[in-house]
């Protein structure tokens, strides 16, 4: 097997029966070799560097209902909120001051902020800060509005395409989302010329291996600037209250196949990596994973954006998390970065 993971280093590639072999045949030994590959290449273009995000959540509102998730529309124990532009702004401003070089605007699809509400809190942010990158996170939109948040200063966008398998994607959402409409998203979107970021959860319900090399052969043609994979954890006000979370071990090792096929892409070891496990977050970047997305919302609404149970951090105020966050990067000797953190060239 470790022929393959060797392929995958100097190649970028593996094919999909290559792929199912390697993740059904993985073990420890297997692991480790994986990750010190991915280290070394990760090393490679982006030194000890971890970058960081500020992540906003700045609604809980959603018109969808995915069954996965904490805070989907039928979902009536979830107490919402929405932050006005000010709230956004006086985030920015704290984040600023703590180093943050990129904002992140996270949200449930909420079609109370209008297109141009958007636009206009992405350019405020932008003239006040031109030297940080704003992402949008906020779903499924038409390509006008892609292109108008684009056009109002917006540089990257997050789209986790969830699954690239259509059955397994119809097991997930309900009827009125589909694929095709996501795919058809993350193309719009890179056309219009966003970093764009996709991405899934690992071990979601009726997920099988077959499922994740669809996902892998997804990114690989997509090459995104940016793939976020967590895993998945249940929450108890949903369908799948009762299924099993994804485990650390797999997240981790796709993380480290995942920086093999795409060298220079920017990998978050994210916050449900660091809630499954004390040091998730730690051994997501020994895995090869280069970003964080510490929160900058306002403590009194974190514990309101619950996507899934026992999210980490809610309590903290962000200048906390930042330092605790720092110390877990400098303990395995790595550091956070005040930058932008765009993707470097391959
Ligand atoms: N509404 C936007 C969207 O659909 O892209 C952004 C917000 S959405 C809550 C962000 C991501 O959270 C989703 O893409 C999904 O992968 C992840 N997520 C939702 N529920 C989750 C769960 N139970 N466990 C782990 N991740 C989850
Ligand atoms: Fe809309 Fe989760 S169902 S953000």
């Amino acid at each position: 097997m470790k022929d393959l993971i060797d392929k995958l280093y100097y190649e970028h590639n593996l094919s999909r029966d290559e792929l199912l072999l390697l993740i059904e045949n993985r073990n420890k030994g297997l692991s480790d070799y994986l990750f010190e590959k991915a280290r070394q290449v990760r090393i490679q273009y982006y030194g000890h560097d971890v970058y960081m995000r500020g992540l906003i959540e700045f609604t809980n509102y959603c018109k969808n209902d995915c069954y996965y998730c904490g805070i989907r529309r039928s979902n009536s124990n979830a107490d919402r909120y929405r932050l006005d532009k000010k709230q956004i702004l006086n985030c920015c401003d704290t984040g600023y001051d703590l180093g943050f070089r990129t904002f992140v605007l996270q949200g449930g699809e909420d079609n109370y902020y209008k297109d141009e509400i958007i636009a206009d809190i992405v350019s405020t942010i932008k003239a006040k800060y031109p030297d940080c990158a704003v992402t949008l996170s906020i779903g499924e939109k038409s390509y006008e509005s892609y292109k108008m948040f684009f056009d109002s200063g917006a540089d990257r966008y997050l789209l986790r395409h969830e699954t690239a398998n259509y059955i397994h994607y119809s097991k997930l959402h309900p009827s009125n989302l589909s694929l095709e409409s996501r795919k058809q998203c993350l193309y719009n979107l890179k056309e219009i010329g966003y970093q764009v970021g996709c991405g899934f959860m690992v071990g979601s319900p009726y997920q099988a291996t077959d499922c994740i090399v669809e996902d892998l052969l997804f990114i690989k043609n997509l090459t995104p600037h940016m793939i976020g994979i967590g895993p998945f954890i249940p929450h108890k006000d949903t369908p799948f209250a009762d299924k099993t979370a994804g485990t650390l071990e797999l997240t981790l090792f796709l993380i480290g196949i995942i920086r093999l096929m795409l060298p220079n892409a920017l990998i978050p070891a994210t916050t449900a990596l660091g809630t499954i496990h004390p040091k998730g977050r730690e051994l997501g970047i020994l895995s090869g994973a280069n970003v964080v997305m510490p929160n900058l919302s306002p403590t009194e609404v974190r514990e309101k954006y619950l996507l899934y149970d026992n999210k980490i951090c809610t309590g903290d105020e962000a200048a906390e998390c930042r330092i605790c966050l720092q110390n877990r990067i400098e303990s395995i000797g790595y550091k956070l970065v005040v930058s932008r953190g765009d993707c470097v060239p391959i």
